[in-house]
């Protein structure tokens, strides 16, 4: 989603922001734009399209002088990217200017009253309306105009703002848009995320729902909605800006590819004592946790995905009753709940807006609400009850590789430690289930190792129109992230399905030569797939098959396949999926698309 930067100091702030913005492309955007104050007036440039166009017409921020500036990246909701709706937005005078992430959901509301007492406005993007609302309540004190402003608009929003007649502040606010401040000693800056700052500083305050900054070049002051000064505690970012560039590798995607062990290992290590499974982040004892029957998993895309091996894996080791559930669905379906569940919500970033609101209304129903989450100090970190953090690192590629693979071996653990205090798992076979555990990065690295035959297998397949993804049980949903990440990156159709349902609809869509990439981990389900298999090959499929070492009977059937490392079937997820993330990859690739930010998606979903 959008990005926001804001520098105040001693330096040139253009190009500050141009950077910053830069290292926050990831978002995902289709348009920018920066204001920046010249010592008499706010200038303004704007561009559709991507931010080398900024850079150039302002030969790399040089050409806009001035050390008070704010600057976006846009994805757009409200009207089309074009120069029009690009951020900035300021008033008639130019005297104000605003760069906003989020949804105004009462912008029509605010745009009709502020058109009838003459607001001309120039855009057609929800933001315009907050630009003009803080000209009709300027009278000279910018803290109060924003004070007034925020209780008037709806909706979510991390905004900046600058008053050309205070040059010497840059204001921040934010409601449920991710929004962070720093300083060093050169200045203070704002930015939607860490590595926009990072170059310049590791101690990092995150601004919280309703708080106002005011900035200025050397302190930063924080105020309620209520003009209230408030105290922060800043925190040290503990990974340096080098986790968040490429380090030689083509794209951010394969290099986070490569990052699956370590990050495999990180998450799971420091959770094993012995041969005990010890989540102190839960905050419950083992009694408390063996009194649960009932987990709600709620996330949406990958973490979703994640979520529904979470289910298979949770169910059959703990024997506990899961729901999975899209958070985007969740939110508005009035679920029915068994009292005393727990509610767990995945999500990399921790800002995804529809799993937050899916955690609100847990925590309104009085449910407990357990985060497995990436990003530490995140919104839904510091919203959910207990936090898992994964252990994965900055993710900068859009498309999810380490994030997913660590919340799975999030899942594993918690798993594990269900079926140690319910004790559905014996004492016997407990420490095989960690021995396999503690495999899987040394596994993944082997697959990882064996990329080229992936590659020049994907090659044949940069023409394909229709690729499917088939498998049962964990093995489908295996399936629905690999038919993700390669729908996401290559821009290829698509689908994933349980291969049993295949004959009732989808297999009419199998012609002479598609693809069909059949997923055969679960050794008691071999010979069902199989049957799957030999049907879609009857209608002409080719099939690509991934399954467990040792199961070379499924040459008969598959026309190419990739096998995988033993581990207990609970766990084949985490080694399935890299050789399809491979494919993915290289399809992409091969196609020449754009892997790391692929057309009209966002890294961080803010808006519902
Ligand atoms: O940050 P989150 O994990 O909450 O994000 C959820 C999805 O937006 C995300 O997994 C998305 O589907 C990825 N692009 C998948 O690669």
């Amino acid at each position: 989603m959008c990005g926001i930067v804001g520098y105040i100091g001693n330096n040139q702030a253009a190009p500050v922001i141009l950077d910053g913005l830069a290292r926050l492309e990831y978002r995902g955007y289709d348009s920018a734009g920066m204001a920046v104050f010249d010592g008499e007036k706010l200038n303004i440039v704007k561009a559709a399209g991507r931010l080398k166009i900024l850079e150039e017409m302002t030969h790399g921020g040089s050409a806009l002088k001035g050390c008070v500036g704010i600057g976006h990246t846009r994805w757009a909701t409200h009207g089309i990217p074009n120069e029009e709706n690009a951020h900035p937005h300021f008033n008639e005078n130019e005297t104000i200017a605003v760069v906003h992430n989020g949804i105004i959901e009462n912008y029509i509301f605010l745009r009709n009253m502020l058109q009838k007492k003459g607001y001309q406005f120039l855009s057609e993007t929800d933001t315009e309306a907050v630009v003009h609302l803080l000209d009709y309540y300027y009278k000279g004190n910018p803290l109060e105009a924003i004070r007034k402003v925020l209780h008037r608009v709806e909706g979510s929003y991390a905004l900046g703002v600058i008053f050309a007649e205070h040059p010497d502040q840059l204001f921040a606010v934010r409601k449920d848009s991710p929004l962070i401040v720093g300083q060093d000693e050169n200045g203070c800056y704002i930015a939607s995320d860490v590595p926009a700052i990072l170059k310049y500083t590791r101690k990092v305050t995150y601004v919280d729902n309703q708080e106002i900054v005011r900035l200025r070049g050397d302190h930063m002051h924080f105020y309620s909605i209520d003009e209230e000064e408030i105290q922060k505690e800043s925190v040290m970012i503990e990974w340096d800006a080098n986790a968040a560039e490429k380090g030689g590798y083509e794209h951010f995607m394969l290099k986070e590819m490569y990052e699956q062990p370590k990050a495999m290992a990180d998450t799971l290590l420091p959770r094993i004592k012995g041969q005990d499974v010890v989540i102190e982040e839960l905050n419950m004892t083992d009694e408390e946790l063996a009194s649960i029957r009932k987990i709600y998993i709620v996330a949406c895309g990958s973490a979703y995905h994640a979520g529904v091996t979470g289910k298979y894996v949770l169910e059959g080791l703990s024997r506990i009753s899961v729901e999975v559930d899209l958070a985007s669905e969740f939110r508005y379906r009035n679920p029915v709940m068994e009292e005393g569940a727990m509610v767990i919500v995945i999500s990399q970033s921790g800002e995804t807006a529809d799993t937050l609101a899916a955690l609100r209304e847990s925590k309104k129903r009085g449910f407990r609400v357990l985060g497995i989450v990436n990003v530490v100090g995140s919104s839904i970190a510091r919203e959910a009850d207990s936090v898992l953090y994964t252990w994965a690192g900055p993710e900068i590629a859009v498309a999810t590789t380490k994030a997913y693979s660590t919340q799975l071996m999030a899942l594993y653990l918690l798993a594990l430690k269900f079926a140690k205090v319910k004790k559905t798992v014996t004492d016997q076979e407990f420490p095989g289930l960690l021995e396999d555990l503690k495999k899987l990065p040394d596994q993944i690295e082997l697959l990882l190792s064996n990329k080229n035959p992936i590659q020049r297998f994907a090659n044949r397949y940069i023409g394909a129109k229709d690729i499917f993804f088939i498998g049962r049980g964990i093995d489908y949903a295996i399936s629905l992230e690999a038919s993700l990440k390669l729908k996401e990156i290559s821009y290829i159709h698509s689908e994933a399905y349980a291969a049993g349902e295949l004959k009732h609809g989808t297999i009419s869509l199998i012609e002479e030569g598609t693809l069909v990439s059949a997923v055969v981990t679960q050794p008691e389900l071999y010979a069902k797939t199989i049957s799957n298999i030999v049907e879609v090959k009857a209608r002409g499929a080719f099939v690509l098959a991934v399954t467990n070492e040792g199961n070379f009977e499924i040459e008969k059937a598959a026309d190419y396949v990739i096998y995988i490392p033993e581990t207990n079937p609970y766990f084949s997820n985490s080694l399935a999926i890299i050789p399809l993330q491979l494919f993915g990859y290289y399809v992409a690739v091969g196609k020449g698309c754009d892997v790391d930010k692929p057309r009209n998606l966002a890294k961080s979903v803010t808006v519902e």
